[in-house]
């Protein structure tokens, strides 16, 4: 019939032989599913991300993408019960003499349901007022039976003495929010690790929702807080930093920079060793999601390798006058540069750096 484009995607036996295959018909991918011997053929780009649908599963009818679940009819396109609106193009199959057609004029629109954009989302621009500084504590401790903890106590000083200058402060505690771990969404594809955060996007009730809203849309400053674990900084720390790849990655794959006149510093309390080791990934990391650093970028403390008498450590640190007041100086550091930088984009825009000059 006019109108008409059958295309040949290939054997049907081929075809046959896996529940879902990618598939090109001249220049539009489609993703063609088989189940029970019949064919279905859907487009290639799922509405969530752009992932690839043909390199996903099949559950039932539905074709499963493979980047972050989304489901979609293989035969009408339809999104899963309750998504119905959201239709991926679905388009007319028939096998003749042991091939597989596909009619690519005949597509059904793509539609996708109105969602309201979520809150993260939003341009970043900086609200009017004082310096504001968040304190980022990492430590992880039984939170039914609180303990002194020295990197928290620093962390205090730290905000304290901001506060005292002017600032607005705030402290989130990782230990106190529940958050999954990175699903590594970005190993699958540079363009699968989306802002915000897929997991974020999926989870309504994703606990690193504040930090998030925090480094990106709140602080000017922020004062991140670690104990040494076995040389390294505490596992929370790294929890959260994996999940904040969905910043970093917006660089790479986007050119879009959400940290832009920030401002990072560090506290690291160790039992025994590796201020500068912890000091140089938490330094070389916040690099990465686009945070400014003051001179003298941490306050640390260890009492070294032999020092396994760990119950004077707290003391030493609870103790220790210099180690308060250069936790103070720090935040007041910080607070400073994050001024200038302001000042200095007021005044004259500042040009940021490129990274990575090979496009995704
Ligand atoms: S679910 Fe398909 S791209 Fe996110």
């Amino acid at each position: 019939m006019a109108g008409e484009n059958w295309t040949d995607v290939g054997s049907a036996e081929e075809l046959a032989g896996r529940p879902l295959s990618a598939v090109k018909a001249a220049t539009t991918k489609l993703a063609v599913s088989c189940r029970d011997g019949v064919f279905g053929a859907v487009s290639n780009a799922c509405n969530h991300a752009g992932g690839p649908l043909g390199d996903g599963t099949l559950d039932g009818d539905y074709v499963v993408c493979p980047w972050h679940q989304w489901k979609f009819h293989r035969l009408t396109g339809r999104g899963e019960p309750g998504f119905e609106a959201d239709q991926v193009p679905a388009y007319p199959v028939r096998v003749e003499a042991g091939r597989v057609l596909v009619d690519v004029a005949a597509g059904t629109p793509r539609t996708k349901s109105p969602h309201e954009p979520h809150p993260l989302e939003r341009p970043v621009v900086r609200a009017p007022g004082p310096i504001r500084v968040l304190g980022l504590s990492t430590t992880a401790m039984d939170g039914g039976a609180p303990r002194y903890s020295g990197s928290d106590d620093l962390l205090a000083s730290a905000l304290a003495a901001a506060a005292a200058e002017g600032c607005e402060t705030q402290l989130i505690r990782l230990n106190d929010l529940s958050f999954e771990a990175c699903k590594g969404y970005y190993s699958k594809a540079a363009h699968a690790c989306t802002w915000p955060c897929s997991v974020t996007q999926m989870r309504p009730d994703d606990g690193l929702t504040p930090v998030y809203e925090g480094l990106v849309h709140w602080c000017d400053a922020v004062i991140v807080s670690t104990p040494i674990r076995w040389g390294q900084a505490s596992s929370l720390y790294f929890r959260m930093a994996e999940r904040l790849n969905t910043i970093q990655n917006q660089v790479t794959i986007r050119n879009r920079v959400l940290i832009r006149n920030k401002v990072a510093a560090f506290i690291i309390v160790g039992g025994q060793d590796n201020v500068q080791g912890v000091a140089g990934q938490m330094l070389g990391f916040f690099a990465e999601l686009g945070f400014h650093f003051p001179q003298f970028p941490y306050v640390a403390h260890s009492r070294g390798w032999t020092a396994e008498d760990m119950q004077n450590n707290v003391t030493a640190v609870r103790n220790s006058r210099p180690l308060h007041v250069g936790a103070g100086e720090l935040a007041i550091r910080a607070a400073e540069l994050a001024q200038r930088l302001l000042d200095a984009e007021a005044r004259d825009h500042i040009a940021r750096g490129g990274r990575k000059a090979q496009p995704v």
